[in-house]
């Protein structure tokens, strides 16, 4: 099994890991969560799992053999995130792609690496999902959509066919977008929204049907 550490803490790492834990119970035999990257909360456990290091001791981790996911990101601050996150120069293939056993991923679909599709999570054919995109528990990506890297399909989404969606986008939880639109980059979709109308780049929409907001930073 390839061990693997999560870049983050109590939140998004965190309920990656324990489905993480959960596949391996089922029997998956790829991954193994050994805790995480974390120099933020200043502790040396996460909910009785390791903290490993800071981000500093990447290179260190890598020597030691880890594979890595990353969940260190912001809706107002996704492309400096995304900056500290390329500036650490992880190897593509160190970086873990994982899908657990419940999700049901079509034929024809492209996962980059370091994607995650929590439980039972739904992924229709002909989707590409750019590198370390995450679909969480219950999000469903209908077909032929193209999804950028670093974006984050939150629980309970469901996004229509045929979407053109940027890099670091944020689909919030139980929002719902309609087929054949475009999201640009580093925009944001509020929990619970119905999408009818392509978002530009940095763009915040909210409401039903969505309006826009105001700009991330
Ligand atoms: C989009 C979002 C970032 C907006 O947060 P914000 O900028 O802090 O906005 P505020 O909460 O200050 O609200 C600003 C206005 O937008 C409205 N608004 C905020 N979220 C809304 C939503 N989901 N639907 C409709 N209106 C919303 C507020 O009512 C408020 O309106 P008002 O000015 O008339 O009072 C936030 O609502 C959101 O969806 N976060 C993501 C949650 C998520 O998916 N988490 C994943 C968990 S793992």
């Amino acid at each position: 099994m390839k061990n693997v550490l999560i870049l983050g803490g109590q939140g998004n790492a965190s309920v990656i890991g324990h489905a993480m834990l959960d596949a391996a119970q089922r029997g998956s035999q790829e991954y193994q969560f050994c805790g995480y990257v974390n120099d933020r909360d200043h502790c040396e456990e996460i909910e009785g799992h390791p903290v490993k290091g800071g981000l500093q001791d990447i290179p260190r981790l890598l020597e030691e053999g880890y594979y890595f996911l990353n969940t260190i990101y912001k809706i107002d601050g996704q492309r400096e995130r995304i900056a500290l996150f390329d500036s650490l120069t992880i190897p593509d293939d160190r970086l873990a792609t994982f899908v657990h056993p419940t999700a049901y991923i079509a034929a024809h679909v492209e996962l980059g690496p370091g994607c995650v599709v929590m439980p039972h999570a739904i992924i229709s054919t002909n989707v590409k999902l750019g590198k370390c995109t995450r679909v969480m528990i219950g999000a469903i990506i209908s077909h032929n959509c193209t999804i950028g890297a670093h974006t984050f399909v939150a629980a309970g989404s469901c996004s229509g066919s045929n979407l053109q969606v940027g890099e670091g986008v944020h689909i919030s939880m139980n929002a719902t977008v309609r087929e054949f639109l475009t999201i640009g980059n580093y925009a944001t979709l509020a929990m619970g929204s119905v999408l009818l109308k392509d978002v530009g780049e940095l763009e915040v929409w909210a409401g039903n049907p969505a309006k826009m907001l105001r700009h991330a930073q």
